[in-house]
């Protein structure tokens, strides 16, 4: 079977894990500091905050940015559940916006539309790699003084131009927050482990708190405590926070991984164009398309399935499956769970998500594919076509 994604691991990595093994840290050491400093300098970032996974980065990025009961999110509907979940851990509600159909990135105008006065943030994510319209999110939110949290699991490497220039996602050009996964699928991968980038200071000093317990070693001017009580052993419980840590073990991969992340773009893109250019005269899907400005992390090779096809999707899929494809669908509208269903949440809110996603497939893509791998997908994504058509 050919996977839809998976990782790449080499000698150096392994080196690498192996090292922090036999020293004194496993966890909380220097690798950690290391990890950050490399993600800030890979992005353009100020401030990198490591933590145990992507759902953990979004659930502290949605604490900082004073998220709770009473306000609302907008996030798209075409995401994975952890997007929206994030939302809920603070007792806050998601609204799910409607997706451009093209890229599947939510659509500024769907912002537009739904912005009221409880909206206190947006959560674009960034869909297979493709980066969002940014700069028309930034122009709405921030006229509302709205904060905007980048969900950028998809998009390590990729970049889009503004002002004449070239901002890697993360950058947090046009955001308050961008947060990365780093899940085996993901551009990168330290088995398990998120990041949450930012260029405010306060915020990131609320992230190294929530990160862990919410415990600092800086005392605040808290008025009981005793004078004899603080010494270098001290440490201060200043809010509710959660064991978010990562490993320094998995920041040791992570560094690792990180000096290989634009060759491993670099190979994805490859990918993509030998998918473009095999099926650039036409088929029975429409090809993943770019947004204007953009470079794309090609996390993922989303194809639509056209005319007659859409009611086939199911045969399609399962045809390629049978064929040895590891194909996949992203995403089941978020608001279609059963969890968000009992929620309140109704079908067709967003049209063009539920749309994008009777028609959406995911093909193989990954940097480890060889030539044979890719001319084994066309081949089968071919001939599935042929047989449904028989
Ligand atoms: C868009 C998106 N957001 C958030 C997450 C959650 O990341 P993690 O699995 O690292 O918690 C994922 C992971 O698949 C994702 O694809």
């Amino acid at each position: 079977m050919i996977p839809y994604g998976r990782q790449t691991i080499d000698d150096k990595d392994i080196r690498a894990v192996v090292q922090v093994l036999r020293s004194d840290w496993l966890t909380q050491g220097p690798k950690v500091l290391e990890f950050e400093e490399a993600l800030c300098r890979y992005t353009g970032a100020k401030y990198a905050v490591v933590v145990s996974s992507g759902t953990a980065a979004l659930h502290i990025a949605c604490l900082a940015a004073g998220l709770g009961k009473g306000q609302e999110a907008m996030v798209p509907a075409n995401t994975f559940v952890a997007t929206a979940n994030a939302v809920l851990y603070t007792g806050a509600q998601p609204v799910f916006a409607d997706i451009d159909h093209e890229t599947g990135n939510i659509d500024p105008r769907a912002i537009m539309k739904m912005m009221n006065r409880t909206t206190r943030a947006i959560i674009p994510v960034h869909f297979g790699g493709n980066p969002c319209a940014m700069e028309d999110i930034y122009g709405l939110a921030k006229k509302r003084k709205i904060t905007i949290i980048e969900d950028a699991c998809h998009a390590l490497g990729a970049a889009y131009k503004s002002g004449g220039k070239w901002w890697k996602i993360g950058s947090c050009r046009h955001s308050d927050m961008t947060i990365f996964s780093f899940h085996p699928l993901k551009a990168i991968t330290t088995a398990e482990g998120g990041a949450v980038l930012t260029n405010d200071k306060r915020l990131y000093q609320r992230f190294l708190k929530l990160r862990s317990h919410g415990v600092t070693k800086e005392p605040s001017d808290f008025e009981n405590r005793n004078a004899h009580d603080v010494g270098p052993w001290y440490y201060e419980m200043q809010e509710l926070g959660f064991n978010f840590r990562i490993t320094d073990l998995q920041c040791a991969l992570g560094v690792s991984q990180l000096k290989k992340a634009d060759g491993f773009v670099r190979k994805r893109t490859r990918i993509a164009q030998l998918y473009r250019k095999a099926w650039a005269h036409g088929s029975y899907f429409d090809l993943p398309s770019q947004q204007n400005n953009g470079v794309s992390a090609w996390h993922l090779f989303p194809i639509r399935l056209k005319g007659r096809f859409v009611q086939r999707r199911k045969e399609m899929f399962c045809w390629l499956r049978d064929l040895g494809l590891g194909v996949q669908v992203h995403y089941i509208p978020v608001y279609w769970q059963p969890y968000y269903a009992r929620l309140g949440y109704a079908k067709g809110s967003c049209p063009v998500a539920e749309d994008f996603y009777r028609r959406e497939i995911s093909l193989p893509l990954y940097p480890a594919m060889t030539s044979a791998d890719v001319r084994r997908v066309i081949e089968c994504v071919n001939k599935a076509g042929a047989e449904v058509l028989k």
